[in-house]
């Protein structure tokens, strides 16, 4: 059996998630500015992204951009706004190809008005597409949480179930995160997906992102079918 095989016969991974970081240390490191490694790191996405489809991933998340991220500087906030806007039109350009139904997760309101109709656009274009893609993009669990919740509130709850509260989040509908991997060498959580990670599996690697590729993604799913998942029971 070739290894592509091996591994999708084991039981598949539903979600997969990433906290993307490590690209200013890596442009650091080659003397760069920390805007060219969020360039690098969109690379490092694309060829992530494309071994999800290959691993047979139907839901990948990525944490692009938190609501903490606006306290950096203003350039550098403003080349992570824009290399989301070509990326975007990219997808747009090439919808069939990357054959996704795109969703962001964050509130949209900082982002000027061009930039929310693409948003918008395309979650509602794409929405067709089975597997699907989950940005992160000014997003926060906590902010995640207090925007559901007041979306409930709207709409007269009183009292919520657990249910009603996992679907009203950003990533209502799918499966919480098997695996959450998280690059850069620190070890925390940063504000991402706290509710969905009640019990997904935690990757921890000091690869910055911008070097994260297919061989370290298969290494993070060796590691994952060696965990025994007991969900509390024995
Ligand atoms: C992750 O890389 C990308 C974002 C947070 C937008 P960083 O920019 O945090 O890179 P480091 O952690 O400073 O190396
Ligand atoms: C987490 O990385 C956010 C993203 C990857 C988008 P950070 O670099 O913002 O996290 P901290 O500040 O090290 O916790
Ligand atoms: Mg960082």
């Amino acid at each position: 059996m070739t290894k592509a095989a091996e591994i999708k016969e084991r039981k598949p991974i539903r979600h997969i998630a990433f906290i993307m970081d490590g690209n200013g240390r890596w442009a650091k490191k080659r003397g760069l500015p920390r805007e060219q490694g969020h360039q690098f790191g969109v690379k490092a996405f694309r060829r992530v992204l494309e071994h999800c489809r290959e691993r047979g991933i139907p839901v990948v998340t990525v944490y692009a951009f938190s609501t903490e991220n606006w306290k950096r500087p203003e350039k550098e906030v403003r080349s992570i706004i824009r290399l989301m806007d070509r990326y975007l039109s990219d997808f747009e350009k090439n919808m069939e190809s990357y054959a996704l139904r795109l969703r962001f997760m964050g509130d949209k309101t900082p982002f000027d008005e061009k930039m929310r109709q693409k948003m918008e656009k395309l979650e509602k274009d794409s929405v067709h597409y089975k597997r699907i893609l989950n940005i992160g993009f000014n997003y926060g669990g906590r902010d995640e949480i207090v925007h559901a919740c007041n979306a409930l509130i709207a709409q007269g709850a009183v009292q919520v179930t657990e249910q009603e509260l996992s679907d009203a989040l950003y990533t209502a509908g799918c499966p919480d995160p098997d695996l959450i991997i998280r690059t850069g060498g620190d070890l925390r959580i940063s504000n991402f997906l706290l509710w969905q990670a009640a019990y997904a599996e935690l990757y921890f690697t000091d690869v910055l992102w911008p070097d994260f590729g297919p061989a370290e993604l298969d290494a993070a799913l060796e590691e994952f079918y060696t965990r025994q998942r007991r969900y509390g029971g024995v």
